[in-house]
């Protein structure tokens, strides 16, 4: 009963703070009814829907058209313009424009009100608050200082003296001057410092340069751009803004590529390169590549549902921004070792979301983008149709390993391989189905190979309670403090100034002991209103273990800047309530723990009597929650 107590904490916590969110959601429990009914009134139903769908026969109120949303002969979608609803005879899709937006740009609810306020002019955040104006003013200003840099990139690239350049991207590398168009490739010129004079001149302020990845201080204090002489990809976020940037050397540096940093706004574990554009395709699956120049070429292929990371190992939350677009993955990473390794280490994280994932077979050592060149988009697509399953390709690379360089296999190692990811899955109908084709492939019998099979899973479930027992209760539950007391510190760093309303609320025991020290520090600093983002960066680039808390913190600021109607006290009070609340839990978890084991009825009662009034006060906090 506590635990399920606990996981409910757990939950309204997600959904108060927006504890591992989906990625740059805005909490749309902040954007007042009154503006989304606004939104609606002014997105006239049969325009928008006119964008996307022929509609001509009319009969009263109702419009009809070919319906987008499952393929047909005769028309059978109308538009209500009366009622301002869609509705359709045949597959019974229907709603008012917002939901037709979701469903036709493959948006969640918020994308879709914003991308209709986008449509209308209509501003979401309306907060008077000058703390808070100031802030979303400097990230509309981030987010021109990057737009500005990406049109000097493309004029660099349009330039005379960019010739090279243009010769490398469409003869060598066989790109259309379109798709380039489309991807905003430019150029980072051949020089030490001409972008960051440039956008100096144009009045952005030097942290900001800085903040962003494109300026850098020397040691003797001069300042130089950080991509220089090279291809520059700007990276987009699902709705199109641009984000950052990734730069491919054309010389000779050891780095081939270089990709922005994170910042205020953005975080790459949480992005993915041209998602912008897979989202939008309806097919059965997205394609998942390494690299920018592969999903370019695989888009001026015709394979436009295709994704690729930031120069990172899939994250769980670039998986989970991927299961909202598609339930199915084709792998398509580079055929070497670490491209496989990669490949083993997505497949868990994709298939947690419910994907189902399929692996692509490509010659050893190439990537999509020259297998293409190679052999050309038909064979490519043969490739996509042969990819295998997952479990296919886990037993493949387990056979690979028991094989010797000439190809013979151990059969005893491969046996042993195979049979421990078999024992892995949970499917009792996939486990016999694969166990019986192991068999056939090395000459068992099935009866023997599935013995193993279910006693190496039975051992596994065994031994899985032993290890899970003691520590999972007290990890999950320092987990719920640690991650409020994470939201917290974001919004101090955001706000020096809320640490004098919480001095004593928040502790660096709140946090686990490696970073202890490190919580200190910025504490202090934080109460002599020094602690900037950019120090903040330094701090957790210096400490050795920092056990990811900078993956951790950097989404909470995307957090911070896109809730639309809140403070940053507001989000700090939030996550300081939080810490209460986990708090009293710990405290209640004590006395029921003491209570278990009580005899007497009196003290019985007595404790029963805390419990009542923590549950009090923990319900009295949550209310404050309600009533801001
Ligand atoms: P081309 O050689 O131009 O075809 O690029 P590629 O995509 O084949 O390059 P590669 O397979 O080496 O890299 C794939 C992806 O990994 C790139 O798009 C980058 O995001 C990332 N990457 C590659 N090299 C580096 C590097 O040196 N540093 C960092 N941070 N990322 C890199
Ligand atoms: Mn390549």
């Amino acid at each position: 009963m506590f635990r399920a107590f606990l996981e409910d904490i757990f939950l309204f916590f997600r959904s108060v703070v927006g504890v591992a969110d989906k990625g740059g959601e805005i909490p749309l429990s902040f954007i007042p009814q009154e503006i989304i009914d606004e939104i609606i009134a002014r997105n006239d139903i049969e325009s928008v829907v006119k964008e996307y769908v022929q509609l001509d026969k009319k009969s009263g109120s109702n419009m009809f058209g070919l319906c987008p949303f499952h393929s047909e002969n005769t028309p059978s979608f109308s538009v209500n313009t009366a009622k301002n609803f869609f509705y359709c005879f045949g597959c019974h899709a229907g709603g008012n424009v917002i939901k037709f937006i979701q469903m036709i740009e493959n948006l969640t609810f918020p994308d879709a009100v914003l991308f209709l306020a986008k449509r209308v002019g209509i501003e979401v955040e309306l907060n008077d608050d000058p703390e808070v104006r100031k802030k979303h003013n400097y990230y509309k200003q981030m987010s021109a200082c990057l737009l500005d840099a990406a049109r000097f990139f493309y004029k660099s690239f349009i330039d005379p003296g960019a010739k090279h350049v243009k010769y490398y991207l469409l003869r060598q590398r066989k790109l259309s001057a379109q798709v380039l168009t489309t991807f905003g490739v430019g150029y980072a010129p051949d020089s030490w410092d001409s972008l960051s004079k440039y956008l100096y001149a144009k009045g952005y302020s030097e942290p900001m340069l800085i903040e962003l990845g494109l300026t850098r201080r020397s040691r003797q204090g001069t300042r130089y751009d950080f991509f220089r002489n090279r291809i520059m990809f700007p990276v987009f976020d699902h709705l199109g803004r641009l984000i950052a940037f990734g730069g491919r050397t054309l010389g000779d540096d050891e780095a081939k590529y270089i990709n922005s940093p994170d910042s205020r706004i953005y975080s790459k574990g949480n992005c993915l390169y041209a998602l912008n554009f897979a989202r939008k395709e309806k097919g059965a699956f997205l394609i998942l590549c390494e690299g920018y120049m592969d999903t370019i070429s695989l888009y001026e292929n015709g394979f436009k549902n295709t994704v690729a990371g930031l120069g990172t190992a899939l994250t769980p939350n670039q998986a989970r921004l991927l299961g909202q677009y598609t339930k199915k993955i084709i792998l398509a990473y580079d055929s070497d070792p670490a491209g496989q390794n990669a490949v083993l280490k997505a497949i868990p994280l994709l298939e947690k979301e419910q994907i189902e994932c399929k692996v692509l077979v490509m010659p050893e050592g190439s990537d999509p983008d020259d297998y293409i060149h190679n052999y050309g988009k038909e064979r490519f697509s043969a490739l996509l149709d042969n990819a295998l399953p997952a479990l296919d390709f886990r037993l493949l690379l387990a056979k690979n390993k028991a094989s010797t360089p000439q190809g013979s296999v151990n059969i005893l190692v491969y046996q042993d391989l195979a049979t421990d990811i078999l024992s892995g899955v949970a499917n009792a109908v996939v486990r016999e189905l694969y166990s019986d084709r192991l068999a056939k492939d090395i000459r068992v019998s099935p009866a023997s190979i599935m013995e193993v099979v279910e006693k190496k899973r039975s051992r596994e479930y065994a031994e899985r309670p032993k290890k899970e027992r003691s520590p999972i209760p007290r990890r999950k539950k320092s987990f719920v403090l640690e991650e409020s007391a994470i939201a917290y510190l974001a919004a101090l760093v955001e706000d020096n100034s809320i640490v004098y309303d919480a001095a004593e609320e928040v502790k660096a025991s709140d946090f686990q002991e490696e970073i202890r020290s490190l919580i200190e520090e910025l504490l202090s600093s934080a109460k002599k209103g020094e602690l900037t983002f950019p120090k903040l960066l330094n701090y957790l680039e210096k400490a050795d273990s920092t056990l990811g808390l900078k993956e951790r913190i950097l989404p909470y600021f995307s957090k911070i800047r896109n809730q639309a109607m809140r403070s940053t006290k507001d989000f700090a009070d939030e996550a300081l309530r939080g810490l209460r609340i986990s708090r009293l839990e710990e405290e209640k978890n004590t006395i029921l723990q003491k209570l278990e084991g009580e005899t007497s009825q009196e003290i019985q009662t007595e404790l029963l009597h805390k419990v009542n009034s923590i549950n009090l006060t923990i319900t009295k906090i949550r209310n404050e929650a309600g009533n801001e």
